[in-house]
């Protein structure tokens, strides 16, 4: 069977979307000074237990390879341990509850309909440019409260912060990679300081936003720093969109190449939660997490150093065949979905609901608006071009039949 991989041409070096598994589900690469974690039983091990497996990672990172990396870290929920992340995270969580994301539901809906309003009556679109990625960006720089009108200006700096997103060596450093981390800088500085500007505003003008909510909120009687308040915001947009943005993409474009399962959902909707699940699972937006091992540990049989990098590849995990059965197969009806697209312990994605409630509602209306749609043969889809993501950068859709 030609895979999605084989026949769209997706990265070369994610070997489980070419249905293969490695034999070793840990693996040492001396070349890179790293570990990679494939099997699924022993991604979950990494990421049950945050005493052995820190996310506090920049610390492994040399200090000539990233010169000002600490200033980006306070406040990055990501890249935190106990007991302050459970603080940050406390505090954070009261902004996404079930209602506040149920409520958002509306919102959603018009967005969908004004931004397909644009294309309808038209022969084709681009999925991305017209619906994948203004939605869910729009989505969250209301939630935090900055301009929406601002995208295309949050897209340049990040588009060029995914260019640069490669696995680089932690043993050495070629001129590329310092040109590469050179140029993140550069655009995290943008995000950071188009973001600080924001929140200063709102110390002065509070609204009914999260912006302002974390301005004032207070954790154990004290208030977040500006760093904090800014890298966490930081974090929210970034990841508030591009992975929702693959989510949509990547969900039309496996019901595109599974015709049986495309009919089914388009004529029973109560599929469409399963097929998103199956979707995270068979092509995994965001492939990779990483964690830093505080002691010697016992992996997939094989002995880990003390401080040693762990890139854990959640999407390899999703393809295990020990877990799943036939996992190169896209089947929205399948029994036991344990994916780790959303990873899982007290890292578990925070945004889960509000990707999966933008996931339905706006391919529940892409399906009732255009029951023809399908991918254009003579424009074939382009991916983002990271190794450590999965998703569609252009995707051309034929509305008419
Ligand atoms: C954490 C994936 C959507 C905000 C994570 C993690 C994964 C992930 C794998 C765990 C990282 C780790 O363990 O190191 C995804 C995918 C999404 C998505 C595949 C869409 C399909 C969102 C959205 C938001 C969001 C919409 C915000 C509105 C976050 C935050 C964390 C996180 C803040 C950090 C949580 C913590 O460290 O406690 N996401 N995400 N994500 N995600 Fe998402």
């Amino acid at each position: 069977m030609t895979t999605i991989a084989e026949t769209w041409g997706v990265h070369e070096s994610q070997f489980w979307l070419r249905d293969e598994f490695p034999a070793d589900p840990v693996r040492f690469d001396p070349e890179a000074g790293m570990w990679h974690v494939y099997g699924h039983a022993e991604a979950l091990k990494t990421l049950s237990d945050p005493k052995v497996f820190s996310s506090d990672t920049t610390r492994l990172i040399p200090e000539e390879m990233a010169p000002d990396k600490d200033q980006f870290v306070e406040g990055n929920l990501l890249q935190m341990d106990p007991p302050d992340h459970k603080k940050l995270r406390t505090l954070v969580s009261h902004a996404f509850t079930p209602k506040v994301v149920a409520d958002l539901e509306p919102r959603i809906a018009a967005l969908t309909n004004e931004l397909l309003d644009a294309v309808d009556g038209t022969d084709s679109m681009e999925l991305v440019t017209h619906l994948a990625y203004p939605l869910p960006v729009i989505v969250i720089a209301e939630l935090l409260g900055i301009p929406a009108s601002d995208r295309d200006l949050f897209k340049e700096w990040v588009d060029k912060l995914l260019r640069n997103s490669q696995q680089r060596s932690l043993l050495k450093q070629t001129e590329e990679d310092k040109k590469a981390a050179e140029e993140t800088r550069e655009q995290v500085n943008n995000l950071v300081s188009y973001l600080s500007e924001h929140v200063d505003d709102r110390r002065r003008n509070p609204r009914e936003d999260l912006l302002t909510k974390l301005v004032q909120a207070e954790v154990d009687g004290e208030k977040l720093t500006q760093n904090e308040v800014v890298n966490f915001a930081n974090v929210l947009l970034l990841a508030g969109h591009i992975t929702t943005t693959m989510l949509l993409g990547n969900t039309v474009l496996c019901l595109d190449s599974h015709p049986d399962e495309y009919r089914r959902v388009r004529e029973d909707r109560s599929l469409l939660p399963a097929t998103i699940e199956e979707s995270l699972r068979f092509l995994s937006p965001f492939a990779l997490v990483a964690r830093a091992t505080t002691t010697e540990v016992d992996l997939g049989g094989r002995a880990i150093p003390a401080d040693s990098m762990l890139f854990v590849w959640v999407a390899a995990a999703n393809r295990d065949p020990r877990t799943f059965t036939d996992p190169g197969i896209f089947d929205p009806a399948r029994a036991h979905n344990p994916h780790l697209a959303f990873g899982r312990g007290i890292h578990f994605c925070i945004g889960a609901p509000l990707a999966r409630l933008e996931g339905k509602t706006a391919l529940n209306i892409l399906l009732d608006r255009f029951p023809d749609l399908r991918t254009d043969p003579a424009a074939p889809p382009s991916f983002i071009p990271s190794p450590n993501m999965t998703g569609v950068n252009e995707l051309r859709l034929l509305l008419k039949p």
